[in-house]
């Protein structure tokens, strides 16, 4: 077994090489985004993949992430080191049902949040993160919207803008099954702790925050913030850089359940495999890449404001 300091030497040696950058989420191990040229949202993970200056991208995220990047920059070599590293929420919506909800409601926009496959992305009118969801919403003209496939995030959308939303019913398992019971429990060990939750949450845990934001909204809202505690109603690799980048401030997990298996799938010896064997190569068939882009660029154009 390969000690890491080995194996992140490895990684720069190979990269280096493969005139290669890592890409890592707010949620992957702590290990991953330490040796990562930039961690992030997901909305600056794509902002990311179009700008940079590299051959080949090594994305240590989730399936819908790395085919994000493929679909914005098909000149690189877009990698995911584990290629069973997959969003069950994404999976949660299917191209078909999607068309039949469609023709149901043909004055409606269909917007799909990026944690969806290309293939569905490709069947809608513009993509969001958790970061603009509002923004993007509220830049449509049409008055109705279907959201796929976050119910939750749709619901949150619903309540901040005056659009009728017909939403799908997904959810991530990792942030449905926090309750208002876990907020109150940890509030009730640390009262003076603010609370800072992701909008994948059920609205009854929404209600209970003091802010609601992405995962880079709530890192920089930290960062800011006089309160020295927080409770983090979100996955729990975000506790990592909270804690690397505040090390006087405290930070609780809402509960020990918060861990989400896909996110923790990609290790260093997983990256080393990667850039060593050229694998797993993410690539998305041309015509669904042309759609989806378009979904992709509309979201892009619109400025981030949080
Ligand atoms: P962010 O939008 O904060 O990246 O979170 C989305 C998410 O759950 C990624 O799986
Ligand atoms: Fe999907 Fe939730 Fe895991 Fe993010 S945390 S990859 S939304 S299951």
């Amino acid at each position: 077994m390969q000690d890491t300091r080995e194996l992140t030497k490895k990684i720069a040696e190979l990269k280096k090489e493969r005139n290669a950058v890592i890409l890592a989420h707010n949620y992957e191990r702590g290990e991953v985004q330490d040796i990562a040229d930039f961690v992030g949202d997901s909305l600056e993970l794509s902002q990311k993949a179009v700008e940079l200056d590299a051959d080949v991208i090594v994305f240590c995220g989730v399936n819908f992430m790395a085919e994000s990047a493929a679909v914005l920059s098909p000149e690189k070599t877009v990698l995911l080191p584990e290629l069973d590293a997959r969003c069950p929420m994404a999976d949660m919506v299917r191209v078909e049902p999607l068309r039949s909800l469609k023709q149901q409601h043909p004055d409606a926009a269909l917007v799909c949040y990026v944690n969806t496959t290309a293939e569905i992305k490709a069947e809608c009118d513009i993509c969001c993160t958790s970061a603009n969801a509002i923004e993007v919403v509220k830049s449509l003209e049409q008055k109705k919207v279907i959201f796929v496939p976050d119910k939750n995030l749709a619901d949150y959308v619903a309540r901040n803008t005056d659009k009728q939303i017909i939403l799908w019913e997904g959810y991530c398992p990792t942030h449905n099954q926090i309750l208002p019971i876990d907020v109150r429990r940890v509030k009730n060990l640390h009262p003076m702790a603010e609370v800072l939750a992701h909008p994948e949450c059920r609205h009854e845990v929404l209600e209970m925050a003091d802010r609601i934001c992405s995962t880079t909204g709530m890192v920089n809202y930290v960062r800011k913030s006089g309160s020295s505690e927080f409770i983090i109603a979100t996955e729990s690799g975000l506790l990592h850089r909270l804690n690397k980048e505040n090390p006087h401030k405290k930070f609780y997990e809402v509960s020990p359940y918060t861990m989400c298996p896909d996110m923790k799938m990609i290790d260093l010896k997983a990256v080393v495999d990667s850039l060593e064997h050229m694998r797993y190569v993410i690539t998305v068939p041309e015509d669904i890449r042309l759609r989806a882009k378009k979904s992709l660029d509309r979201m892009l154009a619109i400025k981030r404001k949080r």
